[in-house]
């Protein structure tokens, strides 16, 4: 009797945990894709983080092209540095934030990005140098709100006596209580087995300890990384990723070679592709791998799966089971030993029919052979890969990435009556197929109204506020858009964007 009590209670509990995953993935709109962008801890621990060092990786990560690929989730980790006031608020470091964090995070909106911030679920970050949210859930999850997060790591140091699913289930209920859409990233570094119940808590987790130490990349932490993160494939999807943990693609020590076969790696795992490199000093090679767009389909594909190894071959790896929107198939080898691999990969292997006529994508020399029957045979170098797209058409369509203009717009006016201002957010799309036109979602304040109109493949949504009516004092409102991917017709990351309005004081003008 009390077996069968238990088990009624746990099968409930499980059909409500899916349930409320799914709800959350199609609710919240966010992260149906692997969340792309960039976090400094790889590279620069904690200490060299500030206002300056973040601005200039904003920049880079424009100038360079990464914005443009999909990277757009940037902010500090550990580095961030608040502290908490008597009050129980956190405050910004202003020696080291002398702009403030609220400002830091305008700039990067400004810049068509979004903002990344760290902190802890226990009483003290990692490096005991800032407060954990441990008992302040509901007030930190606000500030992260006020400061205009899109983005939010949460750590697990410092953790003694609490339980894993309590805590960040308990952040999450803060988060959604500050009233702001924000991604939510857990890192208990796999303490607590997320994957088996954070779908319905965050979007994605972390599986494995951490890659490296700052400034240290290390190429049998990453494989090992890698090895534990396969296993857990059958847990990601849209909305709920596995995380291995950030790149580390671009750091001393690692060859060409390594670099792309780690982001082949990541690329095939549907891992979140948080770039962990200086921005600033990168070379021909580490952009090229960091913007391959083809590469990058195969991460971003609004599927979702997460590929895994299939076979083995002495030292070589062939991962597979990943389809992708167009029904073709994402196939990587990748050779971890030390002479060059030949493998045959058969058609039944990479989830076609055996008697298929099926054409070959090369993701890394970009070209096509085919079409060929039965499989087709790869020579692959020492510690290098393989990464292929296998399909009954040689279309080889790219999936939508967004890149928008702007995600923040801010109007003042000199003081109450009526008057009536407009500003845009441009949203344009890498994908090869135009996007339907992006819905608005109802329940705008009556001061704000947006239209839609498309340009090919870019969108304008163009906002206009209007004052009429309104008393002196300050108005915000976020705009949520939705849209489907034309070909699979599966949801797409939806777009928001905060609309903020002045209107000033007499006495100020
Ligand atoms: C943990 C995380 C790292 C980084 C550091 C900061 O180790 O896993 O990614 O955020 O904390 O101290």
């Amino acid at each position: 009797m009390g077996i069968a009590i238990a088990f009624l209670f746990l099968a409930r509990v499980a059909r409500a945990q899916s349930q409320v995953s799914k709800v959350r993935a199609t609710e919240d709109g966010l992260a149906l894709t692997p969340p792309m962008g960039w976090y400094p801890w790889n590279e620069f621990g904690q200490a060299p983080q500030n206002e300056k060092l973040i601005k200039e990786i904003v920049d880079a990560l424009i100038s360079s092209g990464l914005k443009d690929a999909g990277y757009v989730y940037v902010g500090p980790d550990e580095g961030i540095c608040f502290s908490r006031d008597v009050d129980g608020k956190l405050t910004t470091n202003l020696a080291r934030y002398p702009s403030g964090l609220r400002s830091l995070g305008d700039y990067i909106h400004q810049r068509g990005l979004k903002y990344a911030l760290y902190t802890d679920a226990g009483t003290r970050t990692c490096s005991m140098a800032m407060p954990g949210t441990k008992d302040h859930e509901f007030e930190d999850m606000a500030a992260f709100a006020a400061w205009r997060a899109d983005y939010i790591k949460i750590d697990w140091c410092n953790t003694k006596g609490q339980d894993v699913a309590q805590s960040y289930t308990r952040l999450r209920d803060a988060q959604q209580a500050a009233g702001r859409p924000i991604v939510f990233s857990l890192c208990s570094w796999g303490e607590g087995e997320p994957w088996k119940w954070a779908a319905s808590v965050g979007h994605l987790w972390r599986t494995t300890g951490d890659i490296c130490i700052p400034g240290k990349a290390n190429w049998s932490a990453a494989m090992k990384n890698a090895a534990a993160n396969e296993k857990l494939y059958a847990a990601a999807g849209p909305g709920h990723w596995n995380d291995p943990d950030m790149l580390i693609t671009g750091m001393g020590g690692l060859s060409e070679t390594q670099n792309r076969s780690f982001f082949s790696l990541w690329c095939m795992m549907a891992a979140p592709l948080m770039a962990g490199n200086d921005l600033r000093k990168m070379t021909a090679s580490t952009i090229q791998i960091l913007t391959n767009q083809e590469a990058i389909a195969i991460n971003q594909d609004p599927l979702g799966i997460q590929g895994h190894i299939v076979r083995r071959e002495g030292q070589a790896e062939i991962w597979a089971g990943k389809r992708l929107f167009d029904d073709s198939q994402a196939v990587l080898v990748f050779n971890s030993g030390t002479a060059p691999a030949e493998v045959r990969v058969t058609w039944p292997e990479s989830g076609s029919a055996e008697s298929d006529a099926l054409y070959v994508r090369d993701l890394w020399t970009h070209r096509t052979t085919g079409p060929i029957r039965g499989g087709i045979t790869v020579t692959v170098p020492p510690s290098d890969v393989a990464l292929l797209r296998i399909s009954k058409s040689s279309a080889f369509p790219a999936p939508p990435i967004i890149v928008a203009d702007s995600y923040w717009l801010s109007f003042r006016v000199p003081g109450p009556g009526p008057q009536e201002l407009t500003g845009a957010i441009t949203v344009k799309t890498t994908g090869s197929d135009e996007l339907p036109l992006w819905k608005v979602r109802p329940g705008l304040p009556p001061w704000l109204s947006v239209a839609v109109t498309k340009h090919g493949k870019s969108q304008t949504l163009a906002n206009t506020v209007s004052t009429a009516g309104l008393a002196k004092g300050l108005y915000h409102a976020v705009v949520r858009a939705d849209n489907s991917e034309p070909v699979s017709g599966q949801p797409m990351s939806a777009l928001y964007y905060d609309v903020e309005l002045e209107v000033a004081g007499g006495e100020r003008n």
